[in-house]
């Protein structure tokens, strides 16, 4: 078979479209888990939590400090139930953040904000011309991706909503709940859900996610995390390694939406099996901005298909950022996973004045999918009243 690259990567620009750390203490200490203010009573398991500011409709947010006991910290925010903070230690121990994102919810309100380690959904990636058909009802959704609707729609996606917060009594985790009304963003039913970050003394950050609704509706969650493992800030990811445990790829048109083909990677520059450097094979080498790409995708921006049974726990991703040593693994019960190279991102300004340039950092965004309800083929994305939505990712952080 030809390889994609010609048809993925030189079509038209139509674009726009656990560790198991060694449980070595922090050598040096970065600002992780600055002193805020405790919530409880002073009990070794209390959750710090402190204001996140307000949002531009007046609504309160918080973050809460999730910390182990080899030093790594993630923040959570009730804003979007969003992970706003990870801080990991290098092979010396130094810890560093390695995610964008933002100081105050002002920052996440900003046009800067590209999805930033939200909760992302209703339904996550695209849906084809925001159409789908659903026990005979035909449903209409944002195009807020010309000509698709992307991660949820406009001001009611999952990711702009303030949860509710409930901090683990015996757990350094958070449990965030928010009910979407049926119509919501124009999708059916009532939908309740529950997103639960856990920090594990395994060095993993967990992620589970629950949904229940009273009518039947496409659910497709994830956690939009944009990762450099040498720090959020400090340049591109291209020096990265990455493997994928995906044999096959979901084929897209141009603008980026499946077209029913699942494609293998062999012979592609998909082809992530073995480590290999992003920067290798990609698109547009030397593109600095998303301005000077020429292919449709602008680099990867693309869902595997996980190796294995979907619905059981699997490796998913491994990715090296070889200069600091730090190694994250992804595991997950989800059949597919977006390998996206921050392609739009833009040198806007986050957390601490650093700049986040384009790819300057990835996203390994687990999920069904994109477009699965506009395709029988694909596993199915419906969750009907009286079933459980029910899934897990967990991160698993080392260096080596
Ligand atoms: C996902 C999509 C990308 C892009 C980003 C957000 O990863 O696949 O095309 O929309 O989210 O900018």
């Amino acid at each position: 078979m030809q390889s994609p690259f010609p048809t993925l990567f030189k079509t038209a620009a139509a674009a726009a479209s656990i560790l198991i750390m060694n449980a070595c203490s922090p050598a040096s200490e970065d600002n992780a888990g600055q002193p805020e203010p405790q919530t409880g009573d002073g009990d070794s398991n209390a959750i710090a939590k402190a204001g996140f500011g307000e949002t531009k409709a007046g609504e309160a947010t918080e973050i809460y400090t999730l910390t182990n006991k080899n030093g790594l910290v993630a923040k959570v925010t009730t804003y979007g139930a969003t992970l706003v903070e990870l801080h990991l230690p290098d092979k010396d121990g130094n810890l560093v953040d390695v995610i964008n994102g933002f100081d105050n919810v002002a920052g996440y309100e900003g046009d800067g904000n590209q999805y930033f380690g939200c909760t992302t959904g209703r339904v996550c990636n695209r849906i084809a011309k925001g159409k789908f058909t659903l026990d005979g009802e035909e449903y209409t959704l944002a195009t807020n991706n010309e000509p698709n609707h992307l991660h949820g729609g406009g001001d009611k996606a999952l990711s702009k909503q303030v949860w509710k917060a409930e901090p683990s009594a015996e757990a350094q985790a958070v449990t965030f709940s928010l009910t979407s009304p049926d119509g919501e963003e124009g999708y059916p039913g009532n939908l309740s859900m529950k997103v639960t970050y856990t920090l594990t003394d395994e060095n993993e950050l967990r992620i589970d996610y629950e949904a229940t609704t009273d009518k039947a509706t496409p659910v497709n969650l994830t956690n939009h995390a944009y990762f450099n493992l040498g720090g959020a800030g400090s340049g591109t990811i291209l020096s990265h390694e990455l493997t994928l445990n995906a044999d096959n790829y979901t084929a897209t048109d141009d603008t980026l939406i499946p077209t029913g083909k699942i494609e293998p990677v062999a012979d592609t520059a998909l082809d992530f099996r073995k480590a290999h450097v992003i920067g290798e094979r990609i698109p547009d080498k030397e593109a600095k901005e998303t301005a000077d790409c020429e292919t449709s995708t602008l680099g990867y921006d693309h869902n595997f298909v996980v190796n294995g049974e979907a619905g059981t726990m699997r490796l998913a991703a491994r990715l090296k950022d070889p200069a600091s040593g730090r190694v994250m693994e992804i595991h997950t019960d989800q059949p597919g996973i977006q390998f996206y190279s921050g392609n739009f991102l833009m040198e806007q300004e986050g957390k601490g004045g650093k700049k986040y340039p384009f790819r300057g950092a990835l996203c390994l965004e687990t999920q069904h999918f994109p477009d699965s309800v506009n395709h029988e083929d694909f596993p199915s994305t419906i969750l009907k009243p009286g079933d459980t939505y029910s899934t897990t990712t967990v991160h698993r952080f080392s260096a080596e």
